[in-house]
């Protein structure tokens, strides 16, 4: 009787973290390159691409979402569906251009579940493993930017940043000092104002979202550049 031998291949560990990808002295363009081919989690399986955040290397202020939502997929830029029109509007009142901000993400693919009917993606909200995976993205656009405020759009860019007993119904506004940047703060996501019930109540969470933006470019003004 013949006697088979398999040979067994070593299994290859699955990469669960992005940190084997940072390049070195990172810069946005750098990680933008690096980050394109990322498989640290399963989201690049349902995704259509790595969106990945953009602005200027020495933007004062970095705005930091929850991931790109099924515009942002399809185009490749963070903030571009609704909820970055939403953005952009409330940027504009309070004073602020959007190309003085980097804009991001904490999760830099599109986790999505079909809709029960017709052909819509529908946002699914990301795993912490999936979050932890993608981090070391967002911690080296920090390093490479080095923005002096950090904003925190939403609660899981907020618990993401500043720990997961944050809660941004109370702490809203709060400048926390941080070793990720001087300061770190956080508001709400501009795509909750756009599920408010009414027209009314829209526009009142619009205002506050705006004077929220307003105060951090007080706070920017009052401090000094960085050389
Ligand atoms: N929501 C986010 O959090 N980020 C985007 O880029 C778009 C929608």
């Amino acid at each position: 009787m013949a006697i088979r031998i398999s040979r067994l291949e070593p299994k290859k560990a699955k990469q669960t973290t992005a940190a084997p990808l940072i390049p070195l002295n990172p810069t946005p363009e750098k990680l933008r390159a690096a980050a394109k081919g990322c498989q640290a989690c399963d989201l690049w399986k349902s995704g259509t691409q790595t969106v990945f955040g953009e602005g200027t290397a020495g933007a004062r202020m970095m705005l930091v979402g929850e991931q790109p939502g099924d515009s942002e997929d399809r185009v490749g830029h963070p903030f571009v569906g609704p909820a970055g029109r939403l953005l952009d509007e409330a940027l504009a009142e309070a004073g602020i251009k959007r190309d003085e901000v980097y804009v991001t993400n904490v999760v830099k693919h599109f986790k999505w579940v079909p809709a029960e009917r017709g052909k819509r993606r529908i946002h699914k909200k990301p795993s912490y493993s999936e979050i932890m995976a993608c981090r070391p993205w967002l911690d080296a656009e920090i390093e490479a930017v080095k923005p002096e405020v950090v904003v925190c759009l939403g609660v899981t860019a907020a618990q993401a940043l500043l720990g997961k007993e944050f809660s941004v119904t109370r702490q809203r506004g709060e400048l926390v000092k941080s070793s990720l940047a001087p300061f770190v703060t956080a508001t709400v996501h501009p795509s909750s104002i756009l599920r408010a019930i009414d027209q009314e109540s829209r526009h009142q969470q619009k205002q506050a979202f705006v004077e929220d933006l307003k105060k951090i470019g007080r706070l920017l003004r009052k401090l000094p550049r960085a050389a």
